[in-house]
């Protein structure tokens, strides 16, 4: 058997030399301090501390040493290693924290420079808001009828019973086409479409007339915060048998919590309007204060309701201009503003708005609906 190999033959190995220790050592810490980003320092790392690095070959090398050196060569070079180690270490930790600085730098995104995409549109609110209207009525089994904004003077006026001579013809300030012995006017309200549509089909027990009409109307009014020459109505007309006041009640106060939301009902005063009798104006429940403490309420200033059109049971008169049996049929019809109830439902201030065509309004209030 054989013993330990006492009789020792040392072998100079070069690698472990003090100075060569120290040569490799700092030859680390200087291209571990020169690398100026971590690509490099990853590469710097596997030259001086990788398999092949001097001070791992030196490292190995402590094994050929004679036992009694091995110790203090040892400790050397763990040193040296150790040294090294620490300061990629600590260069690694500087790289990073500059790497996410010069990220963050280098990635920020200024949100508010313009953007080159092309801007979406949106649908006019008014065109929105036409719609939403028929669709309440349209859920309902209404129909939706259009008439002419260029209108016979006799469909704006005469079969809606406003004679030449009635009062209330002046009521509507009308603009005329020329020549004058046309008789066309700019329809002053959405009325005649009531009108054409009994003229056109009639109404029969299996046929009653239900019908929705939005449209465009014109009067010669000022161009301010609350009127304007151009503006938008909706003409509602039901035609059956036995017809009252309680369907048109029921009707509306359907439509007004259909536009205003839940408990947003309706009430009548008592009115005058030449195609209907009895005839009544129409309010709405304030949809601001709902008619609690309305003493403050800056919106129906005080009254708790607000005005919001007119309706009534349609004049036989007008029935029996429209080819239509009164003594079998009765109807109501009922006429408001859709500027107006859009003004209400969306805040608007000034009428205006609505007119003047400025994309960022469209944007805002035309999308939703
Ligand atoms: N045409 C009326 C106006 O422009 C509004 C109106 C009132 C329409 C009563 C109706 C109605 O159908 O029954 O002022």
């Amino acid at each position: 058997m054989s013993g330990p190999n006492t009789d020792y033959d040392p072998v100079e190995v070069a690698a472990v030399s003090p100075a060569e220790v120290e040569a490799a050592r700092d030859a680390a810490l200087a291209a571990i301090a020169a690398a100026t980003d971590l690509e490099r320092l990853k590469v710097v790392r596997s030259e001086h501390t990788g398999d092949r690095s001097p001070l791992a070959l030196a490292n190995r090398e402590i094994g050929a040493l004679p036992p009694q050196a091995r110790k203090e060569a040892g400790q050397r070079i763990g040193q040296a290693r150790g040294a090294v180690n620490q300061a990629f270490g600590a260069r690694q930790a500087e790289l990073e924290v500059e790497h996410e600085a010069r990220i963050l730098v280098e990635e920020a995104v200024d949100v508010t420079l313009p953007t080159d995409r092309d801007p979406v549109g949106s649908r006019h609110p008014l065109t929105t808001g036409a719609e939403l209207i028929a669709d309440i009525f349209v859920a309902m089994g209404w129909e939706v009828a259009e008439g002419p904004v260029i209108e016979a003077e006799w469909l704006n006026f005469d079969a809606l019973n406003l004679g030449p001579d009635h009062p209330a013809r002046t009521m509507q300030d009308t603009f005329w086409t020329d020549p004058g012995e046309d008789h066309l006017v700019l329809r002053t309200h959405t009325s005649p479409v009531q009108a054409r549509t009994m003229l056109s089909r009639g109404v029969t027990d299996d046929a009653p007339i239900y019908v929705v009409c939005p449209g465009r109307v014109f009067r010669t009014d000022e161009y301010d915060a609350t009127h304007s020459p151009m503006f938008h109505q909706v003409e509602g007309l039901a035609i059956d048998k036995d017809i009252s006041m309680a369907h048109l009640k029921g009707t509306l106060d359907h439509f007004a919590s259909q536009m205003f939301g839940e408990g947003i009902t309706t009430r009548f005063r008592p009115s005058y309007f030449p195609f209907t009798e009895p005839s009544a104006e129409v309010d709405l429940v304030c949809f601001v204060c709902r008619g609690v403490n309305p003493e403050a309420c800056r919106t129906c200033r005080g009254e708790g309701w607000i005005e919001w059109g007119g309706c009534g049971i349609v004049n036989p008169r007008v029935l029996q201009a429209c080819g239509i049996d009164s003594s079998r049929y009765s109807g109501f019809a009922f006429g408001m503003g859709i500027d107006r109830t859009l003004m209400f439902r969306h805040g608007l201030e000034d009428l205006r708005t609505l007119f003047e065509g400025d994309v960022r309004f469209t944007t805002a209030f035309g999308s939703e609906l």
